[in-house]
């Protein structure tokens, strides 16, 4: 059997293409996960551990998303946190969180994200994260200007260690809890304050928007920063992958300026291995 486009002329796309495909592909997911919050939403699954949860809403928008993508490009490839991945031969593969914020959607705290990135070749090139409740979307292309509807964003401006508002996530995994919760109180009084919005998505998108000096959490998934990583980068934020104390990928990412006083001091709290 053939492998899925053998034989198929396809021209390449532009980032601005795919960008415009996560654009439209978001704008519809926004809508459908906002009538499943106007509804009772209950959990459908337990995932990782018993409080890593999954709803009708998260399957629902994943679905939809795959199904947008993969009509108007049937040989990219796929990686959803809810599916199967699928495989492709275009050199384009869609990295999506159907619901960025799960547990804030089931309590209905409005911070939750629907979170599509495009990569081109092994990179990120296109990123949309549609913030729901807000009605707001963040979106950025490899060459262009990032933008919150349309208005073009920046990070925030030079601010010492001790003047940063650093936002952080934990994990669902009770063990890796204890590692970050050490981390995040040696952390503390060495900066302004610490925020917790329970979407990693969202986070990103504030250090990008100048809403936050900086982000710093162990265990998330790519899906979980594709997208808004690459909007954050293109608004003038460094974002690291580096190895959490707890063994695992953590992101850090903060305005490119003083980036590398927030990366030690976070190595210094042990949020970070050396
Ligand atoms: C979670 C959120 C949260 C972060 C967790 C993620 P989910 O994603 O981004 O802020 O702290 O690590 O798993 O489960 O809501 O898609
Ligand atoms: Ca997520
Ligand atoms: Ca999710």
């Amino acid at each position: 059997m053939l492998p899925r486009g053998a034989g198929r002329r396809v021209s390449r796309p532009s980032p601005e293409d795919l960008l415009q495909l996560a654009l439209a592909t978001a704008d519809e997911a926004a809508a459908l996960v906002r009538r499943h919050a106007a509804g009772t939403i209950e959990v459908a699954a337990t995932k990782s551990s018993d409080i890593d949860v999954v709803t009708a809403a998260d399957r629902a928008s994943e679905e939809l998303i795959r199904a947008r993508i993969l009509a108007a490009r049937p040989d990219d490839a796929f990686l959803g946190e809810e599916g199967d991945d699928i495989e492709g031969s275009s050199g384009v593969r869609w990295i999506v969180d159907p619901i960025d914020g799960t547990v804030n959607f089931l309590y209905g705290i409005p911070e939750y994200a629907v979170s599509i990135a495009a990569e081109l070749d092994g990179e990120v090139v296109a990123g949309v994260v549609a913030d729901v409740a807000k009605q707001e979307v963040y979106a950025g292309c490899r060459g262009g200007v990032p933008t919150r509807d349309g208005v073009p964003l920046a990070v925030r401006g030079p601010a010492s260690l001790a003047h940063r508002l650093v936002a952080t996530g934990f994990s669902y995994s009770s063990d890796m809890r204890a590692i970050q919760a050490a981390g995040v109180a040696r952390l503390l009084p060495e900066v302004r304050d610490i925020r917790r919005s329970g979407s990693c998505a969202i986070d990103l998108c504030r250090v990008a928007s100048g809403a936050l000096d900086g982000y710093v959490e162990e265990g998330v998934n790519l899906w979980d920063h594709a997208a808004a990583g690459l909007i954050a980068r293109l608004a003038g934020a460094r974002l690291e992958l580096a190895t959490g104390a707890g063994g695992r990928t953590a992101v850090v990412c903060g305005p490119d300026h003083g980036f590398e006083e927030l990366l030690s001091a976070v190595r210094t709290a042990g949020l970070v291995r050396e």
